[in-house]
């Protein structure tokens, strides 16, 4: 009998363990997102954004909350990019980040993520603000680059776009 309920205890302690290890890194395994929905697919970082410092330095007035004390991204995924808040994603992990196109990445903020501390943020913010919460965010795992339409991918953000210039709304 008491061999029976050590058996079950180190059993039972030790799936805990498994389970830790498992999801010791938080985020869990790097997957793609899901695609934008039409509404989002479209619409891109509007032209020169992605080299401007000033839509940067915006981008990262209203990340820390000093524009809107009510939006406040860095109070869960962190002032400096390392989260504080168990499960937010980490910006900082570029393999991870990498699979999100600009579009995705507004539309997550936007209308956030269902069933999840991730609320949208759409009635507190205009387009023109998610996009410059995009252009910080990215800077944390992707410094220097910029979303190509085009190609579908990340590439260096000073080199010429080979589509005509993306509109942002
Ligand atoms: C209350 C905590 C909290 C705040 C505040 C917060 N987030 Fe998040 N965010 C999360 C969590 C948790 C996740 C992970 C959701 C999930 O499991 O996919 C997340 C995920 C994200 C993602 C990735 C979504 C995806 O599909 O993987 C983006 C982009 C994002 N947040 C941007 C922002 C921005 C921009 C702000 C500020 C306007 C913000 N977050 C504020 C908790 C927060």
């Amino acid at each position: 009998m008491k061999q029976t309920k050590t058996l079950q205890l180190t059993m039972v302690l030790g799936m805990g363990l498994f389970m830790v290890a498992c999801g010791g890194e938080g985020e869990g395994p790097i997957v793609a997102p899901p695609q934008a929905p039409a509404e989002w697919a479209d619409k891109h970082m509007p032209a020169g954004w992605w080299t401007d410092p000033a839509k940067m330095e915006e981008g990262r007035k209203l990340y820390i909350g000093q524009t809107n004390p009510d939006v406040d991204c860095g109070s869960c995924h962190g002032k400096d990019g390392k989260p504080t808040k168990a499960g937010a994603r980490d910006f900082r992990v570029g393999e991870r980040m990498k699979l999100y196109s600009d579009s995705v990445w507004a539309w997550r903020i936007a209308d956030g993520v269902p069933n999840t501390k991730m609320k949208g943020w759409k009635s507190k913010l205009s387009d023109e603000d998610v996009w410059k919460l995009v252009l910080f965010e990215a800077s944390f795992g992707m410094p220097g680059k910029r979303w190509d339409a085009e190609k579908k991918s990340w590439v260096d953000a000073a080199s010429a776009s080979t589509a005509p210039a993306p509109v942002g709304k």
